[in-house]
């Protein structure tokens, strides 16, 4: 079904994510007509530029998208129909002139043009957030997290920040705890939490939340789910690029606070949390905060020994000489900014106690996947000849996030042949975009459909981001005065990495 109509205001509108990912993702459900008919894009940025020259823009930036690309030809009226929705505001927050005004004035005229709205008042599948009109309204924050609060502020001043609004918040959200705080609490002061949406878009991939059906619409799993049965969980985030311009942005982040923070420790949520009571907004997230509350934590020397970081060095990736990360565009010299983390981390409870899991992100990669590894025990008594080393700890279920989307449980089975038993491995598998004859969506389609719709199940609460600094922070203050170390691109990254996982005899899965 459509979304509701909505006013969908991004700031930043001119930006990378507007550009990359949000534009295409709005094409995309324009495509298969999931925008409501009267649904407005307004793209508010510094640029002096007008609907025309945005719509210019925003055209080419389609083009360009792989995710557009992927899902094959976009009708021209189509095309046409998604362009005609844009709208530019130039407004610079430093000196916004009029720039506050005509937002408004553009916001209060009537979104066909004619004075009719035919989505307004009670149309069906309004959220409970909309206005009176039966419109909702979006604010869609693609800037940098030190200028939310002072947003927010702006548009309860200027008269924008009505009951019937909402807004997006992109991570990560604060470069520490006390960071997040304040910016929690400032953006509060306007929305309240309802009305708040933090976005993590790995939460929007098909996958992830296809691993919230394998365990929670399946029985089988739910038995070996626990210690018992599960020796260690490995969470790979592994990306080919480098930091390609956002070097300004990257450098006071690092993977920890750019990749772990939000997307490897909300994963590391949806394979360790309890059986919610409901598919439901705060059901889900309050399962989800309890295993970040449960989180053993790490600090000082503990620190150092369960973590490793590094940065990539120029070298030679897939046939090509490639900058180091302080040879990248915008970089001055030296840093200490990891571009790569691997670390352990231990749930605290009942159902994990024992059991690593085990996250790793890179840039400069030797591939780009995402995964989840699930390792299960060995079996307690080999009884096959020849099933030693070659069928050591044989079951694994590897959810594989992108860049395919499949469910693999490897195991081992017999050889076909009447001479001796031999044992071969050999993976079920749930190919997730074969299997079923439909486009799977990108994250950040599902997620602006949920903003648009009033549902938060898939974005982060404020208790969750907190519970996730508090868990970080400790770590990136042992840190402090250590260098990252160095990594050949188009490998997979550091030797500390490797050592972390090796000193109890086991190694990262390096996907296939
Ligand atoms: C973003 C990070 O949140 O996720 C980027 O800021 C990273 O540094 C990106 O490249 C990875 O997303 P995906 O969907 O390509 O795995």
């Amino acid at each position: 079904r459509s979304a509701a109509p909505t006013d969908l205001v991004v700031f930043g509108g001119t930006g990378d994510l507007a550009m990359r990912k949000l534009l295409p993702a709005l094409l995309l459900c324009e495509k298969d007509g999931r925008l409501a008919p009267t649904t407005r894009i307004v793209a508010v940025s510094r640029d002096g530029i007008g609907d025309a020259d945005y719509r210019g823009k925003a055209e080419a930036a389609v083009a360009d998208s792989p995710s557009v690309l992927r899902a094959g030809a976009v009708p021209v009226p189509v095309l046409r129909r998604f362009l005609d929705r844009l709208h530019h505001v130039p407004l610079d927050l430093d000196d916004p002139g009029d720039g506050w005004d005509r937002l408004r004035a553009l916001l209060d005229a009537p979104p066909s043009g004619d004075g009719a709205d035919p989505d307004a008042a009670g149309a069906p599948g309004a959220p409970d957030t909309a206005d009176a009109g039966g419109r909702g309204r979006v604010y869609y924050l693609a800037m940098p997290p030190m200028l939310f609060g002072r947003i927010c502020a702006d548009l309860q001043a200027n008269g924008l920040a009505g009951g019937g609004s909402r807004v997006v918040l992109e991570k990560p959200l604060g470069r520490d705890l006390e960071s997040a705080r304040g910016i929690n609490d400032a953006v509060g002061a306007v929305f309240s939490e309802r009305r708040t949406f933090r976005i993590d878009h790995y939460l929007g991939k098909e996958t992830v939340q296809n691993l919230l059906a394998l365990r929670f619409a399946n029985m089988f799993l739910e038995p070996v789910w626990n210690s018992r049965w599960i020796d260690h969980v490995q969470i790979t985030a592994a990306e080919t690029v480098g930091v390609g311009t956002r070097h300004g942005y990257y450098d006071r982040s690092g993977a920890m606070r750019d990749m772990v923070q939000n997307h490897l420790l909300q994963l590391l949520c949806l394979i360790a949390m309890e059986p919610p009571a409901s598919f439901e907004r705060e059901a889900v997230r309050d399962e989800k905060v309890k295993v970040l509350q449960s989180l053993a934590p790490l600090s000082g020397e503990g620190a150092l020994r369960h973590t490793a970081r590094g940065q990539y060095s120029a070298g030679s990736q897939g046939g090509r000489e490639v900058p180091g990360y302080t040879g990248e565009p915008g970089a001055d010299g030296a840093s200490s900014t990891e571009t790569f983390v691997a670390l352990e981390a231990a749930v605290a409870n009942w159902r994990w106690a024992g059991v690593p899991f085990y996250l790793r992100t890179g840039k400069r990669m030797a591939r780009r996947y995402s995964e989840i590894v699930v390792q299960f025990r060995d079996v307690p008594h080999p009884i096959f000849p020849g099933q030693g080393a070659a069928a050591t700890s044989p079951n694994r279920l590897v959810i594989r996030l992108q860049p395919e989307e499949t469910i693999r449980l490897h195991m081992l089975a017999k050889e076909p042949g009447a001479g001796e038993l031999r044992l071969r491995p050999a993976p079920l598998e749930l190919s997730l975009s074969d299997g079923f004859a439909v486009r799977s969506p990108d994250a950040y389609e599902r997620l602006l459909m949920d903003v648009m719709n009033g549902d938060p199940t898939l974005f982060m609460r404020r208790d969750e981001v907190e519970a996730a600094w508090r868990w970080v922070d400790p770590i990136i203050g042992a840190w402090q005065g250590t260098d990252p170390e160095p990594y050949a691109p188009g490998g997979t990254g550091p030797r500390g990495a490797h050592d972390l996982l090796a000193r109890t005899g086991r190694a990262w899965h390096e996907g296939e």
